[in-house]
């Protein structure tokens, strides 16, 4: 299996070398505009084989797609990451055109590939990546959901000193602040988590969530890598692997949870078709009063973008 992940930058390279260490594709081209930079991470993590054993061949290449002909999976990760004081949407003028030019050139070399995006805003970029590629929306979906569940349950896991292993949960909605953790459906292996955390400490652990991604920028200057390479990289493992995980990502919906041509975060199902499945979960009002508003939010930087005229 052939996976392209374009972007051989903070997340783009993480995402590579995640996928070569788990042996997920037994060929994996990291692909940048900046001359030489892809080649340069492609070989160090081919370099670091010997060391960690495992066999997956990872090249480089400088805006050469031909190299990256036939891919099973591609995850676009290029574009400018955040500053601190900016928000995701901030980075839409620039990363739309970067988006658009990077699908059709995949798209031109790998007509069957699985697109998974990671490019911020990320549910505006999986849509204009979705515009251009004219491929069935099951092919085209954004990782953010993976990312912002682990937040949720990594700071679950501290709070209640339990392995992050145990800790299931699921989160809807947009790629921002306004992106919906859902308590009713977070169970510690098993437990509710509401009897194991009151409900003052659970209000502050989803307000963290909501902005753990500005956590992270505020620190580093830069947006997160680790857990966002990782991330995509479990897509793409779910996909090559057909493991039908249930898995929550932005997905267009057509109707599901009465919501209708936008990219949402929901849960799937994925597999070697892509998105297999949208689980429609029994929200209550409250839960729906909050996806509604997350659906607003996205859906005003999607017309941003429809009014940009970048896509094809
Ligand atoms: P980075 O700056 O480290 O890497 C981006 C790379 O894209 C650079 O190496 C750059 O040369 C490359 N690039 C720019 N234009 C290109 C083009 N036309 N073709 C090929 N490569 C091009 O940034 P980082 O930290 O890797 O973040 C990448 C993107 O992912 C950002 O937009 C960031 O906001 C987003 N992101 C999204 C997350 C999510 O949950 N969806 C999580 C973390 C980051
Ligand atoms: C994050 O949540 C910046 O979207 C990126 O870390």
């Amino acid at each position: 299996m052939k996976v392209t992940v374009v972007g051989a930058g903070n997340v783009g390279a993480t995402c590579a070398d995640v996928l070569a260490q788990r042996e997920i594709a037994n060929e994996i081209v990291l692909l940048d505009i900046k001359e030489g930079f892809a080649e340069g991470k492609a070989l160090d993590i081919w370099q670091k084989a010997p060391i960690n054993l495992y066999d997956s061949r990872t090249t480089g290449s400088t805006n050469d797609y031909s190299k990256t002909a036939n891919s099973d999976v591609v995850v676009i990760t290029s574009g400018l990451p955040r500053k601190p004081g900016m928000s995701r949407d901030d980075l839409i003028a620039t990363n739309a055109g970067i988006v658009k030019t990077v699908t059709d050139n995949i798209i031109k070399h790998s007509p069957n590939a699985i697109l998974i995006i990671v490019s911020n805003p990320l549910d505006v970029m999986t849509y204009c990546a979705y515009l251009n590629a004219k491929i069935d929306s099951s092919k085209v979906f954004g990782m953010a959901g993976i990312l912002d569940t682990a937040r949720y349950r990594a700071f679950l896991a501290e709070e209640l000193n339990v392995s992050p292993k145990d800790i299931q949960a699921v989160l809807m909605g947009g790629h921002g602040d306004t992106m919906v953790p859902l308590p009713r459906y977070t169970t510690v292996s098993g437990i509710p988590v509401t009897e194991l955390i009151d409900a003052e400490k659970l209000n502050e652990i989803i307000e963290r969530t909501k902005f753990g991604g500005g956590e992270i920028v505020k620190l580093l200057g830069t947006s997160a890598w680790y857990a966002p390479g990782a991330a995509a990289a479990q897509m793409v493992e779910a996909v090559i692997r057909d493991q039908k995980r249930i898995f929550p990502v932005c997905a267009w919906l057509q109707g599901e949870y009465g919501m209708k041509d936008i990219y949402l975060g929901v849960p799937v199902v994925l597999g070697k078709n892509g998105i297999e499945k949208i689980i429609e979960l029994q929200l209550n009002d409250d839960e729906k009063a909050l996806l509604e508003e997350s659906a607003k939010a996205v859906k005003s930087v999607m017309d941003v973008l429809d009014n940009m005229n970048v896509n094809a």
